[in-house]
């Protein structure tokens, strides 16, 4: 029986992950299968678990269980307690490893692909939710010079910022906090661009970037994407290399050797 992958979440049907593990499974002459599962909302727990009875090695967490992927593995790794959110979960034996490689597979992006060290950086992330817990810790550990969390309601930026304060320089505030400052990085962590909406974001604040990536992907670039280009901001990124890259983090996790990325995300990338 081939080892046994799958991405879970609710809706799955639109998941790139099953094409791109294939792609890294021929890549590296891994024997395995690869599948997507679309779990009911209130039915996360009993399809993991019906998935791990039928010899399941591992799985990717999307929307919307993220949190609860987190409640149920049965150890953490450092990275997924401190985003206390899990999107890779393995299995071995009786236990049940929680893992989060989506701040990874950011980092990388922006380092490896694009070729941009975060280092002495000044970044500006915009939003509060998961999305962004997820990924402060692994972009602070870059050791940027500042790192701003803005966000629409500032009070959980606050929170975010304090959570965060000890593992590097970090300040909060809403949008309009930022209006006067200038960031080298700013990144779309907002839900936004998934309602075709744009953060109320000062232009001003664009006016030294020189890369702004937005988490989200789609066929046509997000309102974030389209306002920073209009606004002076030479390079733009969307999720889709972050989307490759933290399978590659997961793929590590469960078979212990790195795909090759750039081809995925150039073939992700090449129109249909
Ligand atoms: P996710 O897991 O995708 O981060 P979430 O936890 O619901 O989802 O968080 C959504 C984030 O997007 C929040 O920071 C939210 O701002 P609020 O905390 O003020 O709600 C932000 N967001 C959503 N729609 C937005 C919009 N139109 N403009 C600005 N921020 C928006």
């Amino acid at each position: 029986m081939l080892d046994s992958y799958a991405v879970i979440g609710n809706p799955i049907s639109h998941s790139k992950s099953p094409l791109i593990h294939k792609t890294f499974a021929q890549q590296t002459k891994q024997s395995m299968q690869y599948d997507a599962i679309l779990a009911p909302l209130e039915g996360f727990q009993a399809a993991v678990e019906s998935f791990r009875q039928q010899g399941g090695k591992g799985l990717n967490v999307t929307v919307p269980f993220k949190l609860e992927a987190y409640r149920l593995a049965t150890r953490l790794t450092e990275r997924a307690t401190i985003a206390r959110a899990v999107n890779t979960l393995k299995f071995e034996n009786d236990e049940i490893l929680g893992d989060n490689t989506d701040g990874a597979g950011l980092v990388r992006d922006i380092e490896c692909n694009l070729g941009i060290p975060l280092a002495e950086k000044r970044i500006l992330l915009l939003g509060a939710g998961g999305a962004a817990r997820g990924v402060i810790l692994p972009l602070l550990q870059q050791k940027p010079s500042l790192l701003a969390i803005a966000n629409r309601t500032p009070a959980k930026a606050a929170a975010l910022q304090e959570q965060f304060n000890a593992y590097g320089n970090s300040i909060a505030g809403d949008f309009m906090h930022f209006a006067d400052a200038h960031f080298d990085i700013i990144i779309n962590a907002t839900s936004a661009s998934l309602h075709d909406a744009l953060p109320e974001l000062p232009a001003s604040v664009l006016a030294q970037a020189t890369l702004a990536y937005d988490l989200m992907y789609s066929h046509e670039p997000t309102h974030f994407l389209e306002f920073a280009q209009q606004n002076g901001v030479h390079q733009l990124a969307d999720g889709i290399g972050m989307l490759v890259e933290q399978a590659a983090e997961s793929f590590f996790l469960w078979r212990g050797i790195r795909p090759q990325t750039k081809p995925v995300i150039a073939m992700l990338k090449s129109p249909i």
